[in-house]
């Protein structure tokens, strides 16, 4: 351990003089624990248990800031986790030598997103400084931001874009990282090779979607969006050129009637991806991306080597099948990203990226401290009305 927290720091120092005495503490015990929503198994909303005794962070690495939690979100992986998904790989990530045997992940604490105030940073962290704004998505192995305080690298940290309060802030890292990945680093699109491209975007109604037809727009390519009907209004003031409603009959037939396309993202997945790769133009470049992956399932129903091994196989013989019909197939996933955050800041605060405040649920941690507001969110979360937010 290089730096205790200033708060675990000041901790043991008054529990080694005379701070015993109840008149004099400055509070130490609030500081070596915090409020925080934590989980002590998986299942359904019952595990989800409020505790003002959760452990506060400590800086391990020199590189680790600790970050005051303002605002918080929740996006369909906190649920997946909340039931024990990804578990398998997520704690070979957690202890991948095992060291920490008896000792499991729990309490586990969700939430990926955050947007707060730097509180302390680690002896080798230069960029930031207490009292910055930040915003990060952190990483499903770490402990998540539902907590007063959440610690994470500074790499995976960046400044808040400044046109948005905490709450609308803490909606976009995950989501945005996401798409970013899908679009960018593995996609391989960005804003000077994008202008005119033919993009289709499959589930553009959700957190990733609606940020990627944005990021799409921002970058002048045609986006053609596939979502529901209540969602169009939304998605098309968003930017998207051609909205179709895949309620409204066979989504393959009326997208067949379409041009060809460069590029598809597939937030939805399933059995879009039997049909979805004829719709690319072929032998020249032009790829599928797809989100929805049996990477983690694979690794929790066959444990790590043969679920490693049979996502290596279904991973390169689909590449190599699509690769012969003249497209590229590709699977992505959530990066943490200061760096790329950093962009997306910028995209935010020149106007060309907003948030649409219903596709995600973000809250102040203070307001689900003092309520139970959080396990009505995780109940209520499939049916939350996205679609009302003007733009
Ligand atoms: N690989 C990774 O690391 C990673 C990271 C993040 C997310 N994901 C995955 O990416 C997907 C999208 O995530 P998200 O956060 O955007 O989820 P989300 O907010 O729940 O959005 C999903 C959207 O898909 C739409 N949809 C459902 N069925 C559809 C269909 N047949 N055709 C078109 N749209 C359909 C729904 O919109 P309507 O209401 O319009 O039906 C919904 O808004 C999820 O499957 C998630 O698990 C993967």
């Amino acid at each position: 351990m290089l730096s205790w927290g200033a708060a675990g720091g000041r901790a043991l120092r008054w529990a080694n003089g005379r701070a015993g005495t109840r008149g004099l503490r400055a509070s130490p015990r609030a500081r070596v624990a915090m409020p925080s929503w934590v989980i002590d198994r998986y299942g359904s909303n019952e595990v989800l248990r409020f505790t003002r005794e959760m452990m506060f962070p400590i800086i391990h690495f020199p590189n680790e800031v600790i970050i005051k939690v303002h605002a918080a979100s929740l996006n369909p992986i906190d649920l997946s986790m909340r039931s024990g998904y990804g578990a398998t790989a997520l704690n070979m990530k957690r202890d991948p030598l095992k060291l920490k045997a008896g000792e499991t992940e729990f309490p586990l604490t969700l939430g990926r997103d955050v947007s707060g105030v730097v509180m302390e940073c680690g002896l080798g962290v230069s960029y930031f400084k207490p009292g910055d704004e930040v915003w990060a998505a952190i990483p499903p192995w770490k402990q998540g931001t539902l907590s007063e305080f959440v610690v994470a690298s500074g790499n995976e940290v960046s400044f808040k874009p400044k046109s948005l309060s905490h709450t609308e802030a803490a909606a976009l890292p995950y989501v945005g990282l996401t798409a970013w990945s899908a679009l960018n680093q593995v996609g391989g699109l960005n804003q000077s090779n994008c202008s005119g491209k033919r993009i289709l975007i499959l589930g553009a109604s959700g957190g990733v979607g609606t940020f990627a037809v944005q990021l799409m727009k921002a970058w002048d390519a045609h986006v053609t969006a596939v979502c529901s009907h209540d969602a169009s209004t939304l998605v098309k003031k968003l930017g998207a050129d051609d909205v179709i409603d895949y309620k409204s009959g066979n989504l393959e037939d009326q997208l067949k009637t379409l041009p060809l396309f460069d590029f598809i993202l597939d937030n939805v997945g399933g059995s879009t991806e039997k049909w979805a790769l004829d719709l690319l133009k072929k032998w020249s470049g032009a790829t599928y991306v797809t989100l929805v992956t049996p990477f983690l399932i694979n690794m929790d129903k066959l444990g790590v080597a043969d679920g490693m091994l049979q996502t290596g196989v279904t991973v390169g013989s689909k590449t190599l099948k699509h690769l012969l019909k003249g497209v590229h197939y590709r699977w992505a996933f959530f990066m943490p990203s200061g760096p790329s955050l950093d962009e997306i800041a910028e995209l935010v605060d020149s106007g060309k990226i907003g948030v649409p405040t219903q596709a995600r649920i973000g809250r102040t941690t203070a307001c689900l401290y003092e309520c139970n507001l959080f396990n009505q969110l995780l109940m209520k979360y499939s049916h939350f009305l996205k679609y009302q937010r003007p733009f």
